[in-house]
């Protein structure tokens, strides 16, 4: 009786096994071909393929396994090739073809400017944050806020006022350095630029005094705001990120993140809309609360004011903060070009008030920070999607849909631009 328990076992054991197997052999064609028919159907296969490409799920466990050091890893990978370009692939998405020559830059966003956009699985994934900003629309959308906000970012504005704010910011950061230099506390260098660079471009951006650089404690709205950027570039490479984020502590984490953020943009739009000398302003938030459709009703509602305002948070707050800190420290590893720059400074600067004409003169300092820019670019990596099939300068066929990915931290690492020139 025993023994015949036992076979019947093993036999439910067998059928259970061939069950699993036919199961997900047949999900796996599924999954292979839905995605072949819907992403990537009559695609060129001659390509290179991405990093740590398996069938199927393409380069997708690479790009897990090595979110934290992507654009490094992307960069050996292209040095590999011999900078040729090459295909991610990964489950429910596009193929992505990687090329950062200048040639394969210039033909996306200027030769073939109109028929490359940001594409609607990256504004699907960037929407909680970013919304229809800046960063996450094409066409007229994008064309009227860039022309909105030209209003501000122009050499005009920057002598008539904006310089008064960084030179008053800078009063207050260079205060708290010297608290520091008083107590010997270690500080971490990057947290304080980007307080510096929330208050001026808030103030610039909204005309609303934060004063975080005042503070010595952490600033919730800015972890909010780093998390909430680390979840969307996760989001990048995980197919199934809806359903994961709707199941796990961190995606539930994410929305919470998302939803601070939103709330600190919005008040910014509520109290601007209640003050009463409003129509005076001049910062950019009043430009785009003023913005009328053709009807004479506002073009904006709140929401969408709110996301205009997080886009121009991120455009300014990280890109600089990021920048001056990686200037500094190379600085610090090449005490003879620090010596240069501080000569320059003393020379053109002094103890006299930085203006515009001064900074612009001064061809030491701006040649540090290109260089600091060059070896770790505020924005590593960038892609767009096309419109219709298209081919780039060296022969890849671009089937419509696909991305194209450019990485000027590759870019800034190729030996025929900087090496052999
Ligand atoms: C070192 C500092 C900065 C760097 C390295 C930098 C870099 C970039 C890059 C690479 C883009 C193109 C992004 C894309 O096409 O997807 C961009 C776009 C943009 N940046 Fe900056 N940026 C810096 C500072 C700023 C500042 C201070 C502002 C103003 C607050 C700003 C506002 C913008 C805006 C509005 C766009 C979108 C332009 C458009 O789509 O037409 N950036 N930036």
């Amino acid at each position: 009786m025993f023994d015949s328990f036992l076979k019947n076992l093993e036999s439910l054991d067998i059928i259970q096994t061939s069950l699993i197997t036919t199961i997900i052999s047949s999900i796996s064609v599924f999954i292979y071909f839905y995605t072949k028919e819907n992403f990537n159907k009559g695609e060129n296969t001659s390509h290179i393929l991405g990093p740590g490409h398996i069938p199927i799920l393409g380069s997708g466990l690479f790009l897990k396994k090595n979110f934290n050091n992507l654009t490094h890893q992307l960069y050996l990978y292209s040095k590999q090739n011999s900078f040729k370009t090459f295909c991610i692939k990964n489950l429910f998405a596009p193929n992505t073809y990687v090329n950062s020559s200048p040639e394969v830059v210039e033909h996306i966003l200027k030769n073939k400017f109109n028929n490359y956009v940001k594409g609607e699985l990256t504004k699907e994934r960037v929407h909680d944050l970013l919304g229809n900003g800046i960063f996450a629309s094409d066409g007229e959308s994008a064309k009227l806020q860039r022309k909105t906000a030209a209003n501000i970012f122009n050499v005009k504005s920057f002598k008539d006022w904006v310089a008064n704010i960084f030179q008053n910011e800078m009063d207050v950061f260079f205060g708290k350095l010297n608290e520091y230099s008083k107590t010997g506390k270690e500080f971490d260098l990057y947290d304080e630029f980007c307080k510096f660079t929330l208050d001026s471009f808030c103030e610039i951006g909204f005309g609303i005094k934060l004063n975080c650089l005042e503070s010595f404690e952490p600033v919730a709205f800015a972890a909010a705001f780093d998390k909430s950027q680390v979840y969307l570039a996760k989001r990048s490479f995980n197919p199934f990120w809806k359903l994961s984020e709707k199941f796990t502590k961190e995606g539930r984490e994410g929305k919470i993140c998302f939803k601070e953020v939103h709330d600190f943009a919005l008040n910014f739009v509520l109290d601007l809309k209640n003050e009463e000398n409003r129509d005076k302003r001049k910062d950019l938030l009043s430009l785009f609360l003023n913005l009328k459709n053709s009807d004479g009703n506002v073009l904006h509602s709140d929401e969408e004011l709110a996301y205009i305002v997080l886009n121009f948070i991120i455009a300014g707050r990280d890109t600089t903060a990021q920048a001056l800190s990686w200037c500094i420290y190379e600085l610090s590893k090449n005490p003879s070009v620090e010596l240069k720059l501080l000569e320059e400074i003393q020379t053109n600067i002094g103890n006299s008030v930085v203006t515009y004409e001064k900074i612009k003169e001064m061809k030491y300092a701006n040649a540090c920070f290109l260089e600091a820019l060059r070896l770790h670019p505020s924005v590593p990596g960038n892609k767009r999607a096309a419109i219709k099939d298209d081919i780039l300068p060296d022969g890849t066929f671009v089937k419509a849909g696909s991305y194209v990915l450019w990485s000027p931290y590759t870019q800034g690492r190729m030996p025929s631009i900087w090496y052999n020139s």
